[in-house]
């Protein structure tokens, strides 16, 4: 008689045999994933886990503070918010090679949650919201190219590097059990409902070089697109949706006056795990009230499109 309650349990007696009363330390990625592990070992261990929150710069608006404020006050979970920002901005200056700006990222990531995990004694586990796939995943790409989906935050190597063993509640779960067992965690459905949101953030949505400016108008053109699909109640429909800034400014009118802004690509999908996609198929009037929108409110925008490719040929995000 298998029931979410009882795996719950069954975890948490598990968890609470394996690490005894050593501390354990969990990257938080803001996703569903890291989440549930992280609520769970909580659960079974309380203040012995510490989570390390990693921003990098390139989060969409207000979601450091979202994901600090849940795991600080609804869960009293001990949370570090490692700001470090700048250090992934300014080294990602001037970078425009997509696969250059993701090895810089995956690269400062690894340091930036040493460098914390470090500052946390007696440390001896690291937490990961590894699910049965990444299991299966990373099995048959073994010793092939590097093209494992979460290489980014499933921080490989990271844990044999820092002598750290292994807690990986989630193991033996797909996504929608682990959707699952974090509703039966309390967590509110519009957080478990979230689309995917990638490691590399927005620096993926970003083609060639990142600016504050751009990441700024990208993150506010993002949020009304975001708020236009919620209103007209697709939000659900849509396995994951964002708007890329492109690196390219283009000639508007507005008013009287010539505008010289950048042009943004709107992205909509449907998938069943991101390995293949279909656009989705918008209507025309949603499409126009969605532009209009855009570019009377977010300065820097004067020109939007739709990005109509599925995948393959196309990959989901633009880098
Ligand atoms: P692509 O663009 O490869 O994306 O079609 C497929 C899915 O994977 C996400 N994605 C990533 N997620 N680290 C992640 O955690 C990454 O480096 C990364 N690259 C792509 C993407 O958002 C989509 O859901």
């Amino acid at each position: 008689d298998w029931t979410m309650g009882a795996y719950r349990e069954q975890m948490i007696a598990t968890i609470r045999e394996q690490v005894g009363d050593k501390r354990v330390i969990c990257g938080l990625s803001g996703g569903v994933d890291s989440s549930v592990a992280a609520i769970l070992i909580h659960e079974a261990i309380g203040d012995q886990l510490t989570c390390v929150f990693v921003d990098h710069g390139l989060l969409r608006n207000n979601e450091a503070t979202e994901v600090v404020g849940m795991f600080r006050d609804n869960y009293n979970i001990q949370l570090i918010h490692a700001d470090e920002s700048d250090l992934f901005l300014g080294e990602l200056d001037g970078q425009s090679d997509p696969e250059t700006k993701r090895k810089i990222i995956g690269k400062l990531f690894i340091d930036v949650f040493q460098k914390y995990a470090d500052t946390i004694e007696d440390a001896e586990f690291l937490a990961q919201g590894t699910l049965y796939p990444d299991v299966i995943e990373s099995v048959s790409f073994s010793g092939g190219p590097s093209v494992t989906i979460k290489s980014h935050h499933n921080v490989g190597g990271l844990p044999e590097k820092m002598g750290l063993k292994l807690v990986e509640p989630l193991r033996e779960l797909f996504k929608d059990e682990v959707r699952a067992l974090g509703r039966e965690l309390g967590l509110p459905d519009s957080f478990i409902g979230r689309h995917p949101f990638p490691g590399p953030g927005l620096a993926i949505r970003c083609p060639g070089e990142i600016t504050r400016e751009k990441l700024e108008i990208l993150r506010e053109a993002d949020a009304v697109y975001i708020d236009q699909i919620r209103k007209h109640g697709l939000y659900d429909e849509i396995w994951q949706a964002f708007v890329a800034i492109l690196p390219v400014r283009t000639v508007g009118v507005m008013g009287d006056g010539r505008t010289y802004d950048y042009a943004c690509a709107l992205r909509a999908v449907t998938s069943v795990d991101g390995m293949t996609a279909d656009y989705y198929p918008y209507s025309h009037e949603f499409l126009g009230e969605t532009a209009t929108r855009i570019i009377n409110e977010v300065k820097g925008i004067n020109r939007v499109t739709y990005d109509i490719t599925s995948k393959p040929p196309g990959t989901i995000e633009w880098e």
